[in-house]
């Protein structure tokens, strides 16, 4: 099979894992960390981070909640103990990487050069502490500034990993014009659901995946896809290769899967056979 092009990374199919939702690999079967079209890191930040006290998910109705707060063990255990192991398995390792200020990303793209990873994910819905806390993501000039920064030290594949509320177009654009190579649209989706407990009922607040948001990102890529030429990997609610067939119609050129590895850990290959089986039925 011809492998598929996202500018310079080359999958051999184009189902990726996505960030944050198959730890680093210790629990999913091996085909399926070996057959994926790509591995893409759960966040990484500079330090190590906590994350948020419990609850940190909460299901709702086709979907699932989450306030994990990117805990990740930082930068050079990382480096050092983690990414060589998920270049063991053989597909592309794309690092998603986490920053508060456009100085934390930079030092993340200099520290992960030479490493072995072929790209990073941007995840811009992280609070700019130096823009009084207001996400990368609602600030298309930061945006361009931010990648352009990135661009000039990494030279490997670079995606922009969007945010799916605020000015998403606009966005897409500034992260082009930058030079970016490809969007993954999207992240979660803000959210709420009230957890009855034995004192009382808690909110809790979180992003939102799963099947839950499909239709909402499935619009989102195709809007997307009339407004940049940037590839598009879809990410949101993917469950069956029917769902990624439809994202690949709707402008998406690969997608990502989330949830549904957390619910089943082969659910990536189920998916991809699926799809084949769709695309042979013409
Ligand atoms: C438990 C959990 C952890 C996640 N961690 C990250 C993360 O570290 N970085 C990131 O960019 N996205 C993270 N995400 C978002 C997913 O990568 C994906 O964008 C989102 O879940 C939508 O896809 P899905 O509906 O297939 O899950 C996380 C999602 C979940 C459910």
């Amino acid at each position: 099979m011809p492998l598929l092009s996202l500018g310079s990374l080359k999958l051999k199919n184009p189902l990726m894992l996505a960030s944050g939702t198959w730890g680093f690999g210790e629990t999913l079967p091996q085909e399926v960390l070996k057959g994926a079209g790509a591995l893409v890191s759960k966040g990484i930040s500079l330090f190590p981070r906590e994350g948020n006290p419990p609850p940190r998910l909460s299901e709702t109705p086709c979907g699932l909640i989450n306030s994990i707060g990117l805990e990740n063990p930082g930068l050079s255990v990382f480096r050092e103990r983690i990414l060589p192991r998920l270049l063991s398995y053989g597909p592309p390792v794309v690092v998603n990487i986490l920053g508060e200020s456009e100085e934390e990303f930079l030092r993340l793209a200099e520290g992960l050069c030479g490493a072995g990873a072929s790209g990073l994910e941007v995840n811009i819905s992280c609070p700019n502490v130096k823009k009084g806390g207001i996400a990368f993501s609602q600030d298309p000039e930061g945006v361009f500034r931010l990648v352009k920064r990135i661009r000039e030290v990494w030279k490997g594949f670079l995606a922009v990993k969007l945010s799916p509320v605020g000015p998403v177009s606009e966005v897409a654009q500034a992260a082009e014009e930058a030079g970016a190579e490809a969007l993954t649209c999207a992240n979660t989706y803000p959210a709420l659901s009230v957890i009855r407990e034995g004192k009382g009922p808690r909110f809790h607040l979180g992003g939102l995946s799963g099947p839950a948001i499909k239709p909402l990102t499935l619009r989102l890529v195709y809007e997307l896809s009339r407004r940049v030429k940037l590839p598009l990997i879809a990410c949101g609610g993917i469950v069956s290769g029917r769902d990624a067939w439809e994202y690949l119609l709707c402008g998406a050129r690969a997608f990502q899967v989330g949830t549904a590895t957390l619910l089943d850990p082969r659910a990536p290959l189920r998916i991809l056979s699926e799809l084949d089986a769709l695309a042979k039925d013409g």
